[in-house]
This record gives C-alpha cells, sequence and structure tokens, in this order.
C-alpha cells in the first residue's frame, strides 16, 4: 500500500513561508504546505502514467501510480493530490539536438528546467527527444552528455527527484542511434515506448498490432543484451490502437491497405488513424465482427463499416494483451509498467464504461 505523507504544522507553514521569501518562489498551492515537498520515496515498481490534461485524473487508480508524466498545462490541484498519494508529477522536456551541441546552450536549458520544476513543486522530468540521431555523430555525444548533466542537477537541485528518458520499443529499428547504455546509466530509468511497432517502410500493407508480443518483447531482449539492468527500464503499453481503412476487407480478416491493389508498395498512410481505447470500446457493439482475437500477435482487433459503407479493420491493446506483457514486465525484473496515455479511457459515470476503464488499470499487475 502506498504512504500517505504527513501533515503540517505552523511551523513547517511558517518555515515554507519564510523559504518562499528568501527564494522568491511561487506560493505553495496546495492546502497542506506539507504537501508541497518533493516526493523522495523510491518504490520497488514503478507506474509511469502520462498525463496529457484535463481532469480525468481525478478518477486514476492512485493506488498504482507512482509518477505522473505531465504533458498538459501545469495543474496545480494535480500536484496537491499526486502528492497526497506519494505520487511524482514530472515535467516534460524536449530540445532539438542540433541545439544542444554547446554546452552553455544545455545548460541555460537545463537551469530553466530545474527552476520551473522548483517553483512548480513538481518532482522530476521526463525527457522526451524522439530524433533522428546518428551514431557517433556530435549530438550523439551531446544527448548523453544533456541526459547526465540534467539528471545531476535534478537530483542536486531537487533532492529524490527522478529524471528519465524515453526510448522506441527497440534500439535496433529506429532511426535514433542513441548511447542507450551511456543514457540509461545517466539516469534513473528509460521509458520503453512499447508501441507504434510497425515499420514505417511497410513491407506489405497488411493491417496489424500497433504492440505486438513477441515483437514488443525482441524490443526488451535487445535493451537487455546490450547490457542495460532490467531495473533501468519501464515498459510502456498503448492504451490506444489504430484505425485502418480498408475497401477491399477480405473474408479472412486480411486489412490490405495498399494505394493500389495489385501493387506492393507505397501503402496509404493517410488511410491511418490513432484512436483512444475508449472510442474502440465505443465501435465495439456496432462492429460487424465483435471483438477478436490474433493469437500470434497476441493482439485484439474488430472489424467496422463506416457510414459510407466502407470497411475498418482497428487494432489495440485490452486488457487481455496488457496484462500478457505486463507478467513479462513482473516476471524479467523491469523498474515498472507504464502508458501512452492515461487520458484514453472512458472515466464517465456510464457503468459498462467504467468496468473496462477499471480492467485496463488492473491489466497493469499483470496476468
Ligand atoms: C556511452 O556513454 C558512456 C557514458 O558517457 C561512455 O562511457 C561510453 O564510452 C559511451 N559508449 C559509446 C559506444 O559511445
Ligand atoms: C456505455 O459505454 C459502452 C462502452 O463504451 C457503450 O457501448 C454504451 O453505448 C454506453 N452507454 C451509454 C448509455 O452511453
Amino acid at each position: 500500500m502506498k504512504r500517505l505523507l504527513g501533515g503540517g504544522g505552523a511551523r513547517l507553514r511558517l518555515a515554507l513561508l519564510l523559504r518562499h521569501w528568501l527564494l522568491g518562489a511561487s506560493a505553495c498551492p496546495c492546502q497542506q504546505p506539507a504537501l508541497c515537498k518533493p516526493i523522495s520515496t523510491q518504490w520497488d515498481f514503478e507506474v509511469f502514467v502520462f498525463d496529457v490534461g484535463g481532469k480525468t485524473w481525478k478518477f486514476y487508480d492512485w493506488t498504482q501510480i507512482t509518477t505522473v508524466a505531465t504533458f498538459g498545462q501545469y495543474d496545480p490541484e494535480l500536484l496537491c493530490y499526486a502528492h497526497s498519494k506519494g505520487s511524482r508529477v514530472v515535467l516534460n522536456g524536449n530540445i532539438a539536438v542540433k541545439e544542444i551541441l554547446k554546452p552553455a546552450v544545455r545548460t541555460a536549458w537545463i537551469k530553466q528546467k530545474t527552476s520551473l520544476a522548483k517553483k512548480q513543486y513538481m518532482d522530476g522530468i521526463n525527457i522526451d527527444i524522439e530524433q533522428t540521431v546518428k551514431k557517433f555523430s556530435a549530438e550523439y555525444y551531446a544527448l548523453t552528455s544533456l541526459i547526465k548533466e540534467t539528471t545531476e542537477a535534478f537530483h542536486k537541485e531537487i533532492p529524490g527527484s527522478q529524471v528519465t528518458f524515453d526510448v522506441p520499443w527497440s534500439p535496433q529499428h529506429s532511426d535514433r542511434c542513441y548511447n542507450y547504455t551511456g543514457i540509461a546509466d545517466s539516469c534513473d530509468f528509460l521509458f520503453v515506448m512499447s508501441y507504434d511497432e510497425q515499420s514505417p517502410v511497410w513491407s506489405n500493407c497488411i493491417a496489424g498490432a500497433n504492440a505486438p508480443y513477441k515483437q514488443t518483447l525482441a524490443g526488451y531482449d535487445h535493451y537487455l543484451h546490450m547490457g542495460i539492468n532490467p531495473k533501468k527500464l519501464v515498459m510502456g503499453v498503448p492504451w490506444y490502437g489504430y484505425d485502418y481503412t480498408c475497401p477491399g476487407l477480405r473474408k479472412i480478416h486480411v486489412c490490405f491497405f495498399a494505394k493500389k491493389v495489385f501493387q506492393e508498395a507505397p501503402c496509404n498512410h493517410a488511410k491511418i488513424s490513432q484512436v483512444p481505447y475508449r472510442n474502440i470500446m465505443k465501435w465495439e457493439r456496432s462492429s460487424i465482427s465483435g471483438i477478436l482475437w490474433d493469437e500470434d500477435q497476441k493482439a485484439p482487433y474488430l472489424e467496422y463499416k463506416d457510414s459510407q459503407g466502407v470497411f475498418h479493420q482497428v487494432w489495440f491493446d485490452n486488457p487481455k494483451s496488457i496484462s500478457l506483457k505486463a507478467a513479462y514486465a513482473k516476471m524479467h525484473g523491469l523498474r515498472g509498467i507504464g502508458m501512452w496515455n492515461a487520458n484514453c479511457l472512458d472515466y464517465s459515470a456510464n457503468s459498462t464504461a467504467r468496468q473496462q476503464t477499471e480492467a485496463m488499470w488492473e491489466a497493469l499487475k499483470g496476468a
């Protein structure tokens, strides 16, 4: 169970007020000033949640959450609530890799981020630099330095704070040739984005799972074989799927989306869109297939006909596919699990939706 932080007395309130005057920090937005203290708890198993804004966080499963990475606007109410549950709230950080070659630019960026985090009483930063880097280029070295320097600065400025870095599902199937071992050593852990795993160069233009089971696990094998400690890896699962338009959907459930029939490439990317889990669940009843299961990819999918009578196939993750991956994360001693993103579920009062949403949170615990 998760520990609640103790309440603050008048003395602490005074001390914080004094700190506020001295440092020019903004006033603590929480009713209990103690809730503005950084979280320094080291959890055995991280549940790392991306939040993109709004107020749905009120309905998250806070018995599990250890960190919320805020990609929406700063929400002091979320900060105070998360801290009352012992959960960290971290900034998101991104900078163009061509900018970070000069040490002075990195230093200024880091200073700005640590100041912002302190001002907002936050507990670290998640660095999301999804940019192409060539192996042994100037950017390659500068990126490792950026992560190392950011981690050192945060740990010094905000004791107990957390610095994490987002990496693709596999270090091998990507144009991001980073020094992964160096970066893993330099920060608290990596968030592995185990999704969007279909190759950008489509080989056959056939719809498939966002994060097929075997392929997902192969990504972790690659990271582990590089010598990265499993305790430096948090598994990221998708709470969204892909909707493919496939006019000629065949009876055998093969959704072909090439630009022209009888032509292998190029595939028609305009016919693919991302959809959150809550939308997919609304299609279940009107689908022509119900929810199907692909045993090879260990992923669910469904098929529907849109208002123009065109067939679609939708690939996604559900409690069944996620709990299989979560079981792997537990069994292989990974640092934790997380998702992109927590807002994708239906948090309305609808009782069916509520059950589906609870089941998604439960699935993070593994089968
Ligand atoms: C990766 O980074 C580490 C830490 O900075 C360094 O010791 C190592 O030599 C780098 N490895 C490569 C292949 O660049
Ligand atoms: C409740 O949610 C389910 C699943 O998303 C949906 O199929 C159903 O239509 C919803 N019911 C109402 C009354 O909105």
